[in-house]
């Protein structure tokens, strides 16, 4: 029996080296090149085509390339009946926090004025308050949103967070379901969104949200770009609700050529890099499951599909 090994982003080779360190003797064999498809029992994949899966008679566990499993949810063939497993591993946890980090010190530190200051050759000092005084809401308390704010807290900052079923974690005033969304939005300048998409926050990043926000506040959306209603954070951005925002992930993507976000001063935009997983730590996760697979054991990091994450 092989893996099949599906994605338009990672690159095969290195995954294979680390994976057959791990579970020596797997077969892995890299879409297209699939050959008999009754042999694949398990896949590793990021945005297969749509059917792929659904394809392979055999298959009987399913491991993401990545956090968010929005897209393979979205296929109506996704085979029901085998178990599909997120990606959750430190390089990937890591990197998003440091990509969150390093926008709220943007902000934080006016770095996006003396962007705008320099292209207009104006000299001027803007000096912030201590980090505690600039209040960051999260999103999302999962495993990335969580770990940001614990890298948050380490830098000072006041934070707050916002999650389906409430939390309590040490240092972060944290909210939960529809009742604590506003009280979450009236104490947030820098709005962070690490949200899974699902029926239930497709489009939450929108007019009505945005007006709960103090005036001027900032976002950074490391979601899914369908999290966020485009026109009405141009909106916003143009009456001054909002100062400034930065975009990982966007409805198309790649961004498509000529979309008023590419020139925007007030935004910056990022290819959907916030953050990935480095094989050689993605690799040690997947393998384990891949042996948890082969001795009938639990799976780690199942998809809830009634959750839709
Ligand atoms: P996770 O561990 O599953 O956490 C998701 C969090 O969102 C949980 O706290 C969950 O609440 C909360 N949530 C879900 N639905 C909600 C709702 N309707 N209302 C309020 N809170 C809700 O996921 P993760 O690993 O942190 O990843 C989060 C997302 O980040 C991914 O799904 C993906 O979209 C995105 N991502 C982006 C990149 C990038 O490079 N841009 C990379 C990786 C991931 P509970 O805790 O109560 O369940
Ligand atoms: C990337 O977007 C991921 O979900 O890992």
């Amino acid at each position: 029996m092989a893996l099949l090994f599906v994605s338009h982003v990672d690159d095969p080779e290195l995954w294979r080296a680390e994976l057959t360190g791990h579970v020596p003797g797997l077969e892995m064999r890299v879409h297209p090149e699939i050959g008999d498809p009754a042999e694949i029992d398990m896949a590793l994949v990021w945005m297969p085509p749509e059917g792929l899966l659904a394809s392979l008679p055999n298959l009987r566990a399913i491991f993401s390339l990545g956090a968010g499993v929005d897209a393979m949810l979205r296929d109506p063939t996704l085979p029901a009946h085998v178990p599909l497993c997120r990606l959750v591993d430190s390089s990937l946890t890591a990197t998003m926090s440091e990509y969150v980090l390093l926008h709220v010190l943007k902000y934080h530190r006016y770095q996006d004025r003396y962007a705008q200051d320099q292209r207009h050759q104006r000299w001027q000092l803007r000096l912030p308050g201590p980090p505690a005084t600039t209040r960051v809401g999260i999103l999302g308390l999962g495993v990335l949103g969580s770990d940001a704010a614990r890298v948050l807290g380490g830098q000072g900052f006041s934070l707050r967070g916002w999650s389906r079923t409430q939390k309590n974690l040490p240092g972060i005033a944290c909210f939960s379901g529809e009742a604590g969304l506003a009280p979450f939005l009236a104490e947030t300048d820098i709005l962070v969104c690490l949200l899974p998409l699902t029926p239930e926050t497709t489009g939450i990043l929108n007019r009505d949200l945005f007006a709960q926000l103090p005036d001027g506040a900032r976002l950074i959306h490391a979601g899914r770009g369908a999290h966020l209603v485009e026109a009405d954070l141009l909106a916003v951005l143009e009456s001054g609700k909002l100062a400034g925002a930065t975009l990982d992930v966007f409805s198309q993507e790649p961004l498509p050529e000529g979309h008023p976000f590419w020139r925007h001063e007030a935004i910056d935009v990022t290819p959907h890099a916030a953050s990935y997983s480095h094989p050689e730590v993605g690799a040690a996760v997947v393998a384990d499951n891949i042996r948890r697979f082969q001795a009938g054991q639990e799976l780690l990091h199942l998809v809830d599909r009634a959750r839709g994450y």
